[in-house]
């Protein structure tokens, strides 16, 4: 309960990955790196891939699925359905209208947020607010990517950071103390061309041109990236404990976007916060970007990491830049 209203709670999660994993040993006989400096470097160690036939809704639509069963709705029951992605199947329609089609959510209104690797904390402010404030009853919040198809195999600066897969969260109004107390975004537009898919939008409309120059995958400057995004989420974190009269003592989870573990530990020590209430997984999985938060939400609520009245924090960085937290008590 927030100035009269109750809060907007989260009461089932789920996750779908590929099957396929590409190690760092395979990454070895793709480009000139090595597991060393990948796990020193990143901490990551394994990616899975989607196969041929696989596509961001694929994962969205059996996240959502296991989602919902987690909360014991119908699909039916969803009005309103929130996709944060990339990498979405086409440019239009909406991926959100084709997971909205195949869960058979017909009373569900649904849209695609473009937020980078902090699509889902955006999706679930959008949603948080829509239920508090009377516009949607019961949410669906979905991070899914293929990052895959939009990564140069060839560049191993980027080759080796980046996975696919899904996680999706169902949201309704608590009936308890029990949700999210906060929600808050942030953009910094001045780094637009930091963190960019250059083509395949109208100011680069697929061509040969596209194809030569390479413009049609992920372009990063990862040093650029490195240092705003522990500064970032630092500040996401610290605006959401300051407006709910917390200190970091108080966080029992910290989930935050999985891209680095270097990234991950510099900003838990910026926060003091101890070792064993963050949450890193991403030595599995690399970075999702949207997906990365509800993934690992989900492994952390699925694995008992999670118990009703924990203070958990989700700390979200992206490509825009964007960024932003929910605080929520589990
Ligand atoms: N294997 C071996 N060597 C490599 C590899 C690789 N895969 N990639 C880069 N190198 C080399 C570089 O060529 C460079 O060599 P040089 O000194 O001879 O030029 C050297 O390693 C050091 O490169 P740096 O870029 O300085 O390495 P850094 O320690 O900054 O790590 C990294 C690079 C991992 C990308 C880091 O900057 C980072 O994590 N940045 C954050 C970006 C990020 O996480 N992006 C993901 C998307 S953003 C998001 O999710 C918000």
């Amino acid at each position: 309960m927030k100035n009269g209203i109750p809060y907007s709670k989260i009461i089932g999660t789920g996750s779908s990955l590929p099957a396929k994993i590409l190690t760092n040993a395979d990454l070895e006989l793709m480009v000139d790196t090595s597991d060393e400096w990948i796990t020193a470097r990143t901490g990551i160690k394994e990616r899975r891939i989607a196969s041929d036939g696989e596509f961001t809704s694929t994962f969205a639509i059996e996240a959502s699925r296991r989602a919902l069963e987690m909360a014991g709705i119908s699909a039916q029951e969803l009005d309103l359905i929130i996709l944060g992605t990339v990498t979405p199947d086409f440019p239009f329609p909406a991926t959100s209208c084709i997971i909205q089609h195949e869960l058979k959510a017909t009373n569900a209104v649904a849209f695609d947020i473009s937020a980078a690797c902090s699509g889902f904390v955006y999706g679930l402010s959008i949603a948080d607010s829509y239920i508090r404030g009377g516009m949607a009853k019961k949410a669906l919040v979905i991070g899914a990517e293929v990052l895959s198809r939009i990564v140069n195999w060839n560049d191993r600066n980027t080759c080796v950071l980046f996975g696919d897969g899904s996680g999706a969260a169902v949201l309704e109004l608590s009936t308890d103390d029990t949700g999210i107390m906060s929600t808050h975004i942030f953009t910094n537009g001045a780094f637009w061309d930091t963190l960019s898919q250059p083509a395949c939008g109208n100011r680069n409309p697929a061509s040969q041109s596209v194809l030569d120059n390479q413009l049609s995958f992920i372009k990063m400057n990862g040093n650029d990236v490195f240092k705003y995004a522990v500064r970032a989420m630092e500040e996401a974190a610290c605006t959401a404990l300051a407006a709910n009269d917390m200190v970091s003592e108080n966080i029992s989870m910290f989930i935050p976007h999985q891209a680095n573990r270097r990234i991950i530990e510099a900003t838990a020590k910026r926060l003091g916060l101890p070792e064993k209430n963050v949450f890193i997984n991403l030595e599995n999985y690399g970075n999702t970007s949207s997906a990365s938060i509800p993934v690992a939400l989900d492994e952390a609520n699925r694995g008992n990491k999670l118990n009703k009245g924990d203070i958990v924090m989700l700390d979200a960085f992206g490509g825009g830049f964007t960024y932003g937290s929910v605080l929520m008590r589990w």
